[in-house]
């Protein structure tokens, strides 16, 4: 196999790995089915760690390009034909470095790998995948007719260079945020293409270089690739059954990111204790706190906490919400709430950036939530996911081979083994008994990145295939921990 890697580069090596036996693949050097090198006789042949090695396979694995056979290794992925017959070659450019030209990204931290091939797996349990059979399809198709007529159709498809739907911000100041504590003025608000989009905008406006971001621990880690390419330094701050552990002090840190109602990827709340500590010590120290809101209705015992926005009189609190999770992510429409002068620097960004979040879609959703159809159709997804998680509660503790504790919340579980425990191996074995779960090292920051922890996201599995799905899982772990 002819691999070539530079230490030097910007980009990490088991990612150049990882680049280099795909391209062997996609050359058809490889025969379908056919064994890899072991990753302790690849370490040794290209001088690198066997965890470089395990990295690029698992990417590889994940991409659908080889496939994991227990006990014997990773082979060429058998029904690769079909798979790279859906992916198109890249067309190398010989006379152009591009990398030279673009620059480095400032960013080596590992990404959240999935393939869409995998939703079609038995028991798929991918994470951040929503049950697209809840989405509302006939009041959406109502609200969109009705955003193409007369009265409408100037703010569907009229450009707005900067603005947003009035509709929208109205809709949302009256009957989402009140929902969440939140006040808000009309110019407070700005419609983003989700929450990554609001993540996005606020680290351009308020990071750089010089700047430092407390982020949990474990975390988020799409935001920390957003603020690492601002160049902005991360430091990691530990989370426990009470959300995040607040330090004493957060003195020389600029901005903190939190996921108070349901942490990312562990599910717990941030206690009211932490909050006010939270919110005392940007005062006293001067930080910008961010809160992703992302999935603040999905409780399914007792109500959903009030926002941290809701206790903040400083205006410290950046909110970001998002209509991803209560109907679909693939409509990219999310919301920032904050005071006037950065909401106002938010919206000359991002009108350099696309303008506006297309309009129809913004009226759309307008007029959904005044119709009272989005709120019906939040109430009915979190009865369905309720009954998803109560189903995935009572199998992890039938089936899994130790104690979890799963808190009421989120559209994932997050169920950290024994120490010693490696899930990524796990995770590698499930795939190829149809089970599509997630390890959760990539939430890590520390390195080496703890291995132990497992992912199920539940809201877009078929509920009968929950208890098979966690039952054949245990099995799987019950062989891996003897
Ligand atoms: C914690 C967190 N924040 C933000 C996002 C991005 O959401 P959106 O689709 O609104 O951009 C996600 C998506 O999974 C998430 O899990």
């Amino acid at each position: 196999m002819l691999v070539q890697l530079d230490p030097a580069a910007p980009e990490p090596l088991y990612r150049q790995l990882r680049a280099a036996i795909a391209r062997e693949i996609e050359a058809g050097r490889f025969a379908a089915g056919e064994l890899l090198p072991s990753s302790r006789a690849l370490a040794a042949d290209l001088d690198l760690s066997r965890n470089t090695v395990n990295l690029a396979y698992q990417e590889l694995t994940a991409e659908g390009f080889l496939e994991s056979i227990p006990r014997v290794g990773y082979a060429v992925n058998r029904d690769l034909r079909r798979y790279l017959a859906e992916v198109p070659a890249a067309t190398p450019s010989p006379h152009i470095s591009w990398e030279t030209r673009m620059g480095d990204l400032g960013d080596d931290l590992p990404h959240v790998v999935r393939s869409p091939e995998r939703h079609s797996e038995p028991y798929a349990f991918v994470v951040g995948e929503p049950d697209v059979s809840l989405f509302p399809t006939a009041a959406w198709m109502r609200a969109m007719r009705t955003a193409m007529t007369s009265d409408h159709i100037g703010a569907s498809l009229g450009d707005r260079f900067d603005m947003d739907d009035p509709l929208l911000i109205d809709m949302l100041a009256k009957h989402v945020l009140p929902a969440r504590g939140i006040n808000a003025a009309a110019d407070e608000v700005l419609i983003t293409m989700g929450s990554q989009n609001g993540l996005y905008l606020v680290s351009r406006a308020l990071l750089d270089r010089n700047k430092r971001v407390a982020v949990e621990e474990p975390g988020y880690p799409d935001a920390r690739h957003i603020f690492k390419r601002r160049g902005a330094r991360l430091v990691p701050v530990p989370v426990d059954d009470q959300g995040m552990v607040v330090p004493r002090s957060l003195k020389s840190i600029d901005l903190v990111s939190v996921t108070p109602s349901h942490q990312y990827p562990t599910n717990v709340t941030l206690s009211v204790g932490r909050r006010q500590q939270l919110l005392a010590q940007a005062d006293a120290q001067d930080f910008v706190i961010v809160e992703d809101d992302y999935d603040s209705e999905f409780r399914y015992q007792g109500r959903p906490t009030p926002s941290l926005k809701a206790l903040d009189d400083s205006g410290r609190v950046v909110y970001l919400g998002s209509f991803s999770k209560f109907l679909a992510p693939g409509l990219r429409l999310g919301y920032v709430v904050a005071d006037a002068p950065l909401i106002s620097r938010l919206r000359d960004l991002r009108r350099y950036m696309l303008r506006h979040p297309p309009g129809l879609l913004q009226r759309t959703m307008g007029l959904m939530i005044e119709a009272g159809d989005y709120l019906r159709s939040v109430r009915r997804s979190r009865h369905a996911l309720k009954d998803k998680w109560e189903r995935c509660v009572e199998c992890v503790a039938e089936h899994v081979p130790w104690e979890a504790s799963l808190p009421s919340g989120g559209l994932s579980l997050w169920l950290p083994g024994p120490e010693g425990f490696d899930a990524v191996a796990a995770a590698a074995d499930a795939l190829t008994e149809g089970v599509v779960v997630e390890a959760g090292s990539v939430c890590f920051l520390r390195e080496p990145a703890p291995r132990n922890h497992l992912r199920l996201g539940f809201a877009g599995t078929r509920k009968e295939a929950i208890e098979p799905g966690i039952a054949a899982l245990g099995a799987i772990l019950r062989r891996k921990l003897a």
